[in-house]
């Protein structure tokens, strides 16, 4: 597909990846719909990117009952939607044993039952449509663990699974899916994320100060839905950590461990 005059939502496009994706998405001049859950941030970058083809619409992902009114509210802007791309996702900075079951909940919601539920009333408007593209942002973590990640982790291991049952079913249809597994971007990502008492970390972590620049990763990403690909894996040095997780797990599991547990 291309982007030109293409109706674009995305969804977490206040900070990091989306709002890259809007920013290099009015390059390409296509018509986006930008959300999340900062009314404020969404107005700011509307002024910033002063560009006409804008809608915004905020809303607070974890009201997972409001998702099918948000989606009838987002296809009444244009009368049809050519792509989702849902960014909006929290990280988590906590082990296992020192994090709340409420925060388990929290990333459950964000980062698997809010893509399901925009999933699941997007699609039979795309298969009214007979077209359309969704574009969810896993992780890496999505395809191993990592040190203080295991509700993130688990999140997006979910939403994997998910996406790729998905894939099978459309298999034979005009609905596309596609799934980004990035490594380290740097973005705000850890500063959002959730310690084990459900409190903002706060900090951007090593991790993500030495990650791959935000404006690289979306090129990547705008580039791999333009290409109709299933898998769009984003990495640098990650790469081979799971090519060791793979092959040599001994070694994967030591380094996870002295460099995820690194104070
Ligand atoms: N950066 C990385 O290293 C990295 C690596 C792998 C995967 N990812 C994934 O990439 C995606 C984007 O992350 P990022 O790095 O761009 O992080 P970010 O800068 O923290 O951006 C996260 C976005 O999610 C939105 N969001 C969070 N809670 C929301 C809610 N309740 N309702 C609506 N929107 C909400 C935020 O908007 P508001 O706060 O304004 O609501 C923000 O726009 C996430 O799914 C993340 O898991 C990131």
């Amino acid at each position: 597909m291309h982007f030109k005059n293409k109706v674009v939502w995305i969804t977490g496009a206040s900070s990091g990846i989306g709002k890259e994706l809007a920013i290099q998405l009015v390059k390409l001049e296509a018509i986006l719909i930008l959300t999340s859950s900062n009314a404020q941030l969404l107005e700011q970058l509307q002024l910033e990117l002063n560009y006409p083809k804008i809608h915004i619409l905020p809303f607070d992902l974890f009201d997972l009952d409001g998702i099918p009114n948000l989606v009838a509210r987002a296809f009444a802007f244009q009368g049809s939607i050519d792509c989702i791309i849902q960014s909006a996702g929290i990280s988590q900075r906590s082990l296992t044993t020192e994090t709340d079951l409420s925060v388990y909940k929290k990333l459950m919601d964000i980062n698997y039952f809010a893509p399901v539920a925009l999933t699941q009333a997007v699609l039979p408007r795309f298969k009214k449509q007979n077209k359309g593209n969704i574009t969810v942002i896993s992780s890496i973590a999505g395809l191993i663990g990592f040190p203080l990640r295991s509700g993130y982790a688990a999140s997006k291991h979910a939403i994997k699974g998910y996406l790729e049952t998905l894939q099978c079913e459309l298999y034979k249809s005009n609905i596309t899916v596609s799934i980004v597994y990035p490594g380290r971007i740097d973005t705000n990502i850890s500063k959002n994320a959730l310690k084990g008492n459900g409190e903002q970390f706060g900090s951007t972590d090593e991790n993500n100060q030495v990650g791959m620049k935000v404006e690289l990763c979306a090129k990547k990403i705008i580039n791999g839905i333009i290409a109709n690909k299933k898998s769009i894996i984003i990495v640098k040095s990650e790469r081979l950590l799971f090519w060791l997780w793979w092959f040599i797990p001994s070694i994967y599991y030591k380094i996870a461990y002295s460099k995820g547990l690194k104070k």
